[in-house]
């Protein structure tokens, strides 16, 4: 049991490193969560930043969650240990101790995870999603299509039932983390991909 309180909290930290927070405070001595849709994520970043930055944020955070499964992986051999290592990161992505709990949507430190443990859900649900940001240009859509489409494609791909539970928890959690952007979806406002502001 010590072990997962371990691989629970490392994870949490891992993920709480916030790289669109402090790559923004120092090429730019500004808060990302100050700007444009007021998310620390790689969208945001994107929008307010560029692509280059946004890139290399979208990719360390995609590592966060790679690294904590790895941990876990290091640490116990568990698969089930191993998703909730992912998890916690993404718990600490969105909710980060460093930076008063507000951080990012997580869906980077989820595209990370599941590439590692769950790759053919994860494609599934990817593919579904880069065609939704395709056709609409709405990256906060192509997420939700991306968290809501992991648990079902998880389950459709008999990976073991701790991943398709644990993964409805990761769904759960993008989804709170993006009312934001569902309020504005459903009223027509949100941000487009290629436009400055939401
Ligand atoms: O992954 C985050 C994305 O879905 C939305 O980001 O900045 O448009 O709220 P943002």
């Amino acid at each position: 049991m010590g072990e997962a309180l371990w691989i629970g909290v490392l994870s949490y930290l891992i993920g709480s490193i916030s790289f669109s927070y402090w790559m923004t405070r120092i090429l730019h001595g500004t808060d990302i969560r100050k700007h444009g849709s007021g998310n620390a994520g790689a969208t945001n970043m994107l929008r307010v930043v560029g692509k280059g930055p946004a890139l290399i944020v979208f990719l360390l955070d995609m590592l966060k969650g790679m690294a904590a499964v790895g941990l876990a992986w290091a640490w116990t051999g568990e698969p089930t240990w191993m998703m909730m290592g992912g998890v916690a990161a993404i718990i600490g992505h969105n909710w980060p101790v460093f930076l008063g709990f507000r951080g990012g949507k997580g869906i980077a430190t989820t595209i990370g995870v599941t590439v590692l443990l769950t790759l053919s859900a994860a494609l599934a649900a990817g593919t579904l999603a880069i065609l939704t940001i395709a056709f609409t240009r709405y990256v906060s859509l192509g997420s939700l299509i991306f968290a809501a489409g992991l648990p079902i494609a998880i389950f459709l791909f008999d990976y073991p039932s701790s991943y398709v539970t644990l993964s409805l928890v990761i769904t759960l959690m993008a989804f709170i983390r993006h009312a934001s952007n569902i309020k504005r979806l459903v009223q027509g406002t949100e941000s487009k991909l290629g436009a400055k502001k939401p």
